[in-house]
């Protein structure tokens, strides 16, 4: 089977593109590199001994989408690409818009052209909004997201489900990431983020190998047992099984699927730096501030159907996320720095 992994240079993507290869599949990425590696690409052939097909290319050409879906007989995509900086999309909605949720249009109409209708998208716990009881199943109403970013993502969720209910040949997944960390194991791919990090453990690593003085934590006064805010990690190779078995699942479930990928286990912030001190042997300084505005106290998963419906759930514990995540980090301190060229195809 021909996979089309969109986004697949970037975090999420290049360990999904190693665990599609790693079982199998063949690969074909479409990226415009806007946040994405091709070091992150040669590193996964590397590790599997097995090639890429890459199109450099944005979801929002239909030209460039219509000529990859005539030269490869796609069988499936994975879409991952899209813009994920929260804070970026209140001050620029529009490039949100477009690159999330128009670029997620002109794909779907050119996968339509070329009668390829399996899908599996990348939503986010976001869309769930606030207020919801913990833990958050997949049964609740959509709230509405904090930001433009989770917004572009519920309503590509709702545009996915309209197309459903109009073609019976489409099959679906809406897959709802808590929050994705860790590394491979291997310590040669992982998360590389332009500029200073959007996330905590990022953020953590990059204090630990000394890139940055500190890491701030912003507010200790929520109601959670050490007062700061508890969310669901899930490891990224967890995550990537998790498409996997969502994809071969949606070979027999027409229409929409909706599935949590999460651990169903909450961690503070606290609890997140104690790990990584473990794993990193180092101290991690940080300072508390005020919360910022937006955050909710704590949210994790029920991740009860995914493990019920597709046999998956995730494995590996918050030491294993930290150790990898320092194993990536403290052999690449500065990320991906070399870009060097890949066959293209
Ligand atoms: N990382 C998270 O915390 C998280 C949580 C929930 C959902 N998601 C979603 O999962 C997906 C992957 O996230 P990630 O963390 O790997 O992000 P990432 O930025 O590392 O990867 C996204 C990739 O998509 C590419 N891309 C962006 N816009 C594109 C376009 N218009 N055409 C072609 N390629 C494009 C980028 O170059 C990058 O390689 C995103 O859709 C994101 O919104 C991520």
């Amino acid at each position: 089977m021909r996979i089309l992994v969109t986004g697949g240079a970037g975090y999420i993507g290049s360990h999904t593109v190693l665990a599609l290869l790693n079982s199998g599949y063949e690969v074909v990425v479409l990226d415009n590199f806007s946040n994405g590696s091709w070091e992150a690409l040669l590193r996964v052939e590397g590790l599997t001994g097995k090639r890429i097909t890459l199109v450099e290319g944005d979801i929002g050409d239909r030209g460039c989408l219509d000529h990859l879906f005539a030269e490869n007989a796609i069988d499936s995509v994975l879409h991952f690409a899209g813009l994920k900086a929260v804070g970026d999309s209140m001050a620029d909605p529009l490039t949100y818009y477009v690159n999330n949720l128009a670029g997620t249009l002109t794909l779907c109409q050119a996968m339509s052209c070329a009668d390829v209708h399996e899908l599996v998208f990348s939503s986010s716990a976001t869309i769930y909004g606030d207020g919801h009881p913990m833990p958050l199943h997949e049964g609740l109403p959509s709230g509405r997201p904090a930001s433009p970013y989770g917004r572009s993502k519920l309503m590509v969720e709702e545009v996915l489900r309209d197309l459903a209910g109009s073609d019976n040949r489409w099959r679906i997944a809406l897959l709802r990431y808590f929050n994705p960390v860790g590394a491979h194991p291997s310590g040669e791919i992982g998360e590389d983020p332009q500029g200073a990090p959007n996330n905590l453990v990022p953020f953590i690593a990059q204090v630990a190998v000394g890139r940055r003085d500190e890491l701030v934590v912003y507010g200790n006064d929520y109601s959670t047992p050490d007062g700061t805010g508890v969310r669901d990690y899930i490891h990224v190779m967890d995550l990537a099984e998790g498409h996997l078995r969502a994809m071969v699942a949606l070979s027999e479930r027409p229409g929409v699927s909706v599935w949590n990928l999460g651990t169903g286990r909450g961690h503070s912030v606290l609890e997140v730096i104690a790990a990584f001190e473990r794993a990193a042997k180092r101290r991690i300084p940080y300072r508390i501030e005020a919360r910022r505005p937006g955050d909710i106290a704590a949210y994790w998963a029920d991740s009860a159907k995914a493990q019920a419906e597709l046999g998956w759930w995730a494995r590996r514990s918050l030491d294993e996320m930290m150790a990898d995540t320092w194993h990536w980090q403290q052999g690449n301190p500065c990320g991906y720095q070399r870009k060097l060229g890949i066959a293209t195809g």
